[in-house]
């Protein structure tokens, strides 16, 4: 089953976002996989931008990013990276889309609430390099 990596940036979690951002996914019918809370190191930031670190963005955006808690997420379902990322909305909040995350919060694209893996492979990647295999939990829906 397809699976997508998120996670809710310092700025969501200081604005209480988090709530929001879980009902959105919840109410598409995405399940939810691996969740937590943490303060990401700066090495797992690097690793994480590495594609990034040609830019002239890249040592705001780690600062920025292990400046306070993150909430990492997997989420699981049929075409969950694409659909992660129409939620999501465009990576500048300023075009986003109203309806979107983004468009409805975001506030410049330094601070745009959330990150959401951009392909199945970077999912796979993103997911292995925040979550350990143990921190995943698979189960079924009841009803
Ligand atoms: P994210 O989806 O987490 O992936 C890379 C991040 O880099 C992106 O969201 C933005 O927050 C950030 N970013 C991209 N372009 C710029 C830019 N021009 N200036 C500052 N930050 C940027």
């Amino acid at each position: 089953m397809e699976r997508t990596f998120l996670a809710v940036k310092p700025d969501g979690v200081q604005r209480q976002l988090v709530g929001e951002i879980i009902r959105r996914y919840e109410a598409k019918g995405f399940k939810l996989v691996g969740l937590k809370l943490m303060q990401p190191t700066r090495e797992l930031a690097e690793k994480h931008y590495g594609v990034h670190k040609e830019r002239p963005f890249f040592a705001g955006l780690v600062e920025f990013i292990t400046s306070g808690p993150v909430v990492a997420m997997v989420w699981e379902g049929d075409g969950v990276v694409a659909s992660a990322r129409k939620i999501i909305g465009a990576t500048n909040p300023l075009t986003a889309e109203p309806g979107t995350i983004r468009g409805d919060y975001g506030a410049n694209i330094g601070r745009n609430i959330i990150h959401g893996s951009d392909a199945i492979e970077t999912a796979q990647t993103e997911i292995a390099l925040w979550f350990t295999p143990e921190e995943l939990v698979t189960w079924q829906p009841s009803i």
